[in-house]
């Protein structure tokens, strides 16, 4: 039997997560947004780029859930992006009413799904489908440490003229500005980063990736980045359907590893079928420790919000 996949929000990043998976033919695919038409229209026209992509997995579009309906994967990607006057707070609320609805109804019908969530303020969001969804913590995943340490990777192979499949990048934290990219544990086939980089300009690929998102937002002037956040979700999707068992950074819950407790964060994980395997607790300088309790105490600040919304 085919796997299937069902991707919540069918605009930028939804849209790209559908385009990345049927080319993966990962599964039949269903794209679910609010917007009559949107996703239908953009499932059809996906499925009619089969037969010249030689791909023949089915892409159905939907207002409601029925088609969902024992989904293996739900990727998360629905929400709405920052409007002029909105505070950080409003667009934490206005997002987790999404979520919260998205998982929901997605779980009504897929019970034993495990939910990838991409919607921003991505760390809290994983946090919302985890206690909405009541679902263990390894079926409840978000996706922002391989788009972060995609972005680390693009940016060290640029600086060396090297190809990007020989560099791996290690990037802990939330998906903020206070994220963690690991110096220490990234390399180019194995050879430390810092024999090959000056530290000056180490610091500033960090800081790069650090605002990676934020350099795109600044291009495209109307919306964030979705071609790297859509292939980052699909290759979480693609380990846990063919149980690859890909070590990929995501966000976890997180119950005293790292000396940390009852968060989302983003940690070293092990995807395969039953979705988050194994939590790889790494040993950590003091330095990287406090960046990265740095990083989960901001994290923990919207978390808060959500908690006294939900408590209300
Ligand atoms: N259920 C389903 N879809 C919804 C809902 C809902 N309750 N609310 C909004 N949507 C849909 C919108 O209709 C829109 O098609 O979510 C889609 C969001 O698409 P875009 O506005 O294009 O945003 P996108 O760039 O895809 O980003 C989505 O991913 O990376 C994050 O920060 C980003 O939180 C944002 C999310």
């Amino acid at each position: 039997m085919r796997n299937k996949l069902t991707v919540v929000g069918a605009g930028n990043v939804g849209a790209n997560c559908a385009v990345w998976a049927a080319k993966k033919e990962l599964g039949d695919i269903v794209l679910v947004d609010v917007v009559e038409g949107v996703p239908q229209g953009k499932g059809l026209d996906l499925m009619q780029a089969g037969p010249v992509e030689s791909y023949g997995v089915s892409i159905a579009g939907a207002n409601d859930y029925a088609p969902t309906a024992n989904s293996d994967v739900v990727i998360i990607t629905a929400g709405f992006p920052r409007k002029p006057g909105m505070s950080r707070d409003d667009l934490l609320l206005a997002n987790y009413e999404v979520v919260k609805a998205a998982t929901e109804q997605a779980i009504a019908v897929s019970p034993n799904c495990v939910i990838i969530v991409v919607t921003n303020p991505l760390d809290a969001m994983a946090q919302v489908a985890y206690m909405v969804s009541k679902f263990p913590k390894n079926r409840v995943i978000g996706m922002a440490g391989v788009l972060d340490s995609a972005r680390f990777r693009t940016f060290i192979a640029m600086e060396l003229n090297v190809s990007v499949e020989n560099v791996t990048a290690v990037v802990m934290g939330g998906h903020g500005d206070t994220m963690v990219p690991l110096v220490r544990l990234s390399s180019v086939s194995g050879i430390p980063l810092t024999e090959l980089i000056p530290a000056d300009r180490l610091n500033a690929i960090v800081d790069r990736t650090r605002n990676g998102g934020a350099e795109i937002v600044k291009f495209l002037k109307t919306g964030s980045a979705y071609y790297a956040p859509a292939a980052s979700a699909v290759e979480m999707a693609e380990s846990i359907l063919r149980d690859k068992k890909k070590v990929l950074p995501c966000a976890a819950y997180l119950e005293g590893e790292y000396g940390i407790d009852g968060l989302y964060v983003g940690v070293p994980c092990k995807l395969g079928a039953g979705g988050i395997e194994k939590i790889y607790e790494i040993k950590l300088t003091d330095e990287e420790t406090a960046a990265l309790h740095k990083s989960s105490a901001s994290v923990k600040e919207l978390v808060e919000v959500i908690k006294k919304k939900m408590a209300a």
